[in-house]
């Protein structure tokens, strides 16, 4: 009798410590399970709110370009920004007499005002490279009263000096006269009005477009189509009516 009972308790051992092992592998599964859930939950939050902060900038974007039909969309500033390595300088030797150029060939202005008829209204400096690529550049001309920018074909007649930045065919350039006149050799100019102090210029150069922004109201003043098939160069002009600089800025 004692014994079967004996025998009894050793059979109940058994499923006793098989159960508790059941349950323990059950609890660690359910808590793996758990601390999945929690790290998927946290990650989708996160996914989520960045999510949420693409759209609210997309949606910005989308209602400032419909807003103002001239602002440049983030899509167009990343490709402007893609091509800008800010190496674009200005040529040191193929400039007009009257203007001078900083040694890092990042600024060039007027040396001296010449009053009266003989004073060359747009002394000129070539950038020091060819364009032959898709190219962005920044210009700052601040509150300069009268400054050419853009692309030129015309480089013979920038080292003879005596080069106007309006020969049509030969020049695609933005340019203020009187502190109130923006005007472009080719075209309409997006919105008059606007007084420009930081310029960008950017050249597609396999679809043949120049491209010139405000960088301060982030929107666009002119684009034409320019002739790549022969040489072209940035090309610079301070005006000649005041001695403030024009300066190749980096991107913001
Ligand atoms: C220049 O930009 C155009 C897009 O407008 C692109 O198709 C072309 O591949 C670019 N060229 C280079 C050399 O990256």
């Amino acid at each position: 009798m004692e014994d079967s009972m004996k025998n009894n308790e050793q059979h109940n051992n058994c499923p006793k410590k098989d159960e508790k092992n059941i349950w323990m592998t059950a609890t660690i599964i359910l808590l793996t399970l758990l601390l999945v859930f929690f790290i998927f939950i946290i990650w989708l939050l996160i996914k989520f709110r960045k999510e949420k902060a693409k759209f609210k900038r997309d949606n910005e974007d989308l209602r400032l370009s419909l807003s103002a039909e001239n602002y440049v969309s983030n899509k167009e500033l990343i490709k402007m920004n893609k091509y800008s390595d800010y190496t674009v300088t200005i040529s040191h030797e193929e400039h007009h007499e009257e203007l001078t150029v900083t040694d890092d060939g990042k600024q060039v202005k007027l040396i001296k005002i010449n009053p009266g008829p003989e004073a060359t209204k747009w002394p000129c400096a070539l950038g020091s490279k060819q364009l032959a690529r898709n190219y962005t550049w920044n210009v700052e001309v601040g509150e300069k009263g009268s400054w050419a920018l853009g692309v030129t074909r015309n480089e013979e007649t920038v080292k003879e000096k005596k080069y106007t930045p309006n020969s049509k065919g030969l020049d695609w350039v933005l340019s203020l006269s009187k502190g109130k006149t923006l005007e472009a050799s080719s075209g309409e100019i997006m919105d008059a009005s606007q007084r420009p102090r930081k310029i960008r210029v950017y050249l597609d150069f396999k679809k043949s477009m120049l491209y010139f922004t405000d960088i301060e109201t982030r929107s666009h003043l002119h684009k034409c189509n320019v002739d790549t098939t022969k040489p072209l160069y940035p090309v610079f002009s301070p005006g000649s009516s005041d001695k403030g600089p024009l300066i190749i800025i980096p991107n913001d």
